[in-house]
């Protein structure tokens, strides 16, 4: 039965990730900060396992935990926005740590923990966002945010060269406009649509598409 490790998946697009894995017949570790609150999560079916992206003793406790565990899809997607604002607004050294330690530091540590556990063949999906694109970059605000995601997209694609030797496939993804806490409710597309898409496009990227970013159809999206 292939596994599947999913970061924050107590909520949001995570869930749907969870949900859809179990429906496909995966065994799904599901991530989330607080277990004991996460009553979805293990209703859904998933082996439910604290990590919060942030705290070096929660990534250094599932690496341990995961020893000797194949995993086949590792998913990064525990996010937060931020403050949203004009691009000039200030940024508080508050919002700067959480925004970069959840959307950067903690796939960096994540990926520097787990990613010998995942098998030659497998695959590492991140959740980026098209606001990280400075090559499509056609409105400003919710400056930190974006930055973040530039920041994961340069993470992902050193990742990618250092992984290919290894047989893992990293990607970065786009998951559309999605109805999800952080989305809103007047949002693009749904969780199920986004997350059929992305599913989509990672089961169909092969390693010479690693170090690419996709949206949830599949187009290629600029870095
Ligand atoms: N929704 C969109 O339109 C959209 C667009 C582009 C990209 N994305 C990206 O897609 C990903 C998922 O977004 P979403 O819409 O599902 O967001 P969401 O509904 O706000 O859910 C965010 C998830 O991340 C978790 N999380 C936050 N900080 C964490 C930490 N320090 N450690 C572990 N988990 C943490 C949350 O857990 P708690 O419940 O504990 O807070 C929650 O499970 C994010 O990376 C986001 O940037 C979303």
């Amino acid at each position: 039965m292939a596994l599947a490790l999913i970061t924050g998946a107590n909520r949001g697009l995570g869930l749907e990730f969870t949900r859809q894995y179990l429906h496909g017949g995966w065994r799904v570790i599901g991530c989330c900060r607080d277990p004991g609150a996460a009553h979805e999560l293990a209703s859904a079916g998933a082996e439910v396992m604290k990590l919060d992206v942030t705290q070096a003793a929660d990534v250094s406790a599932a690496s341990k935990r995961l020893a000797g565990t194949s995993i086949d899809l590792l998913v990064c997607n525990a996010g937060v926005s931020g403050a949203r604002g004009p691009a000039l607004s200030p940024v508080t050294q508050a919002d700067f740590d959480q925004v970069m330690h959840t959307n950067v530091l903690g796939p960096m540590w994540i990926s520097a923990a787990l990613a010998d556990h995942v098998r030659p063949g497998g695959k590492i999906a991140y959740l980026s966002s098209r606001m990280g694109s400075i090559g499509a970059m056609n409105n400003a605000g919710s400056t930190l945010y974006r930055a973040s995601k530039a920041a994961l997209n340069a993470v992902v694609k050193a990742i990618s060269l250092e992984l290919a030797s290894r047989g893992v496939t990293a990607i970065a993804l786009h998951p559309g406009w999605v109805k999800t806490d952080m989305g809103g409710a007047g949002a693009d597309i749904d969780a199920a649509t986004s997350v059929a898409g992305m599913r989509a496009v990672i089961e169909g990227a092969e390693s010479r598409v690693s170090g690419h970013f996709f949206d949830y159809t599949g187009k290629e999206i600029p870095w």
